[in-house]
């Protein structure tokens, strides 16, 4: 598929739901995918499943020295990095008021500091080779607020935010680096696991039940996004169900 095939994708948060079926359909129509999550053995298996056009690293996205060894991996399996899908989250919902502060600053080590880590290591190879795509995993949580997911918002709000200055940046400086932040609606994969036993978890968990798609529903979205000719930015994909709100 046209920018797609032999390109280079590195995909974090790959070793389960929306990255690991992004992997997938990436390589289905032809991509390189370079592999990042914490879980080796998974990892492992959704590698082994693609094939010779996968490779992987047990890496953490709080951890910047990590995400520069996901770019080194890249360059020396398959000699370059032509897209970034920066997608590891996770979101342990609760109220403010039961002050789960370890939660609130997990989040934001992951789901905003991870994804600048992740930014911040392929920037000078997309500013160097003048072509570069940054695919970033915000949410519907990213467009509007919610109770019980306040901090988990901030950070998909953050991304938004950063995202799109950052498109304008590189407008400017003619870059040629396309951006796309996606917002998912509720997608059945292992996020929800990642929220304790509480009332917020029991009314996200009948809401999933009701309303969540599958991860390939982002999947293709991405795919869509990133196999537009290299003069089309898709900035901003909204993928719900059609029965959620
Ligand atoms: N599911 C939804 O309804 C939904 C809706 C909107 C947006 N999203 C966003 O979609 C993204 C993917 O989530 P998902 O729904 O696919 O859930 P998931 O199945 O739980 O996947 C989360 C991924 O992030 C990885 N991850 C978490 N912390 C990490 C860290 N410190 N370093 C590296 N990787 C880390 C996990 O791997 P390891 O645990 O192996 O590290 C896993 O591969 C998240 O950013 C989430 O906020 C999801």
């Amino acid at each position: 598929m046209q920018n797609v095939e032999s390109k280079v994708f590195i995909i974090t948060g790959a070793s389960s739901g929306i990255g690991e079926e992004t992997a997938k359909v990436l390589a289905k129509n032809g991509a390189k995918v370079v592999l990042s999550a914490r879980r080796e053995s998974r990892l492992k298996d959704v590698a082994a499943t693609i094939g010779k056009n996968a490779t992987y690293l047990k890496s953490d996205v709080a951890d910047a020295d990590s995400m520069k060894e996901i770019v080194a991996l890249a360059k020396s399996k398959f000699g370059k990095v032509d897209a970034v899908f920066a997608n590891a989250g996770i979101m342990p919902g609760s109220r403010m008021s039961e002050l789960k502060v370890g939660d609130w600053m997990g989040m934001i080590d992951i789901n905003i500091k991870g994804v600048l880590n992740t930014i911040s290591s392929v920037l000078p190879e997309f500013i160097a080779q003048k072509s570069g795509h940054i695919v970033v995993n915000s949410s519907i949580a990213g467009t509007k607020c919610v109770p019980g997911n306040a901090i988990y918002c901030g950070t998909k709000h953050f991304v938004r935010a950063m995202l799109d200055s950052f498109r304008t940046e590189s407008v400017m400086e003619g870059t040629n680096i396309r951006t796309t932040l996606i917002y998912p609606g509720a997608i059945r994969t292992e996020l929800l696991n990642t929220i304790a036993p509480s009332d917020t978890k029991t009314i996200v968990e009948e809401f999933y039940r009701n309303v969540a798609l599958k991860p390939d529903a982002i999947a293709n979205a991405v795919l869509y996004a990133v196999s537009q000719p290299q003069n089309v930015d898709v900035s901003d994909l909204v993928v719900r169900s059609i029965n959620e709100q």
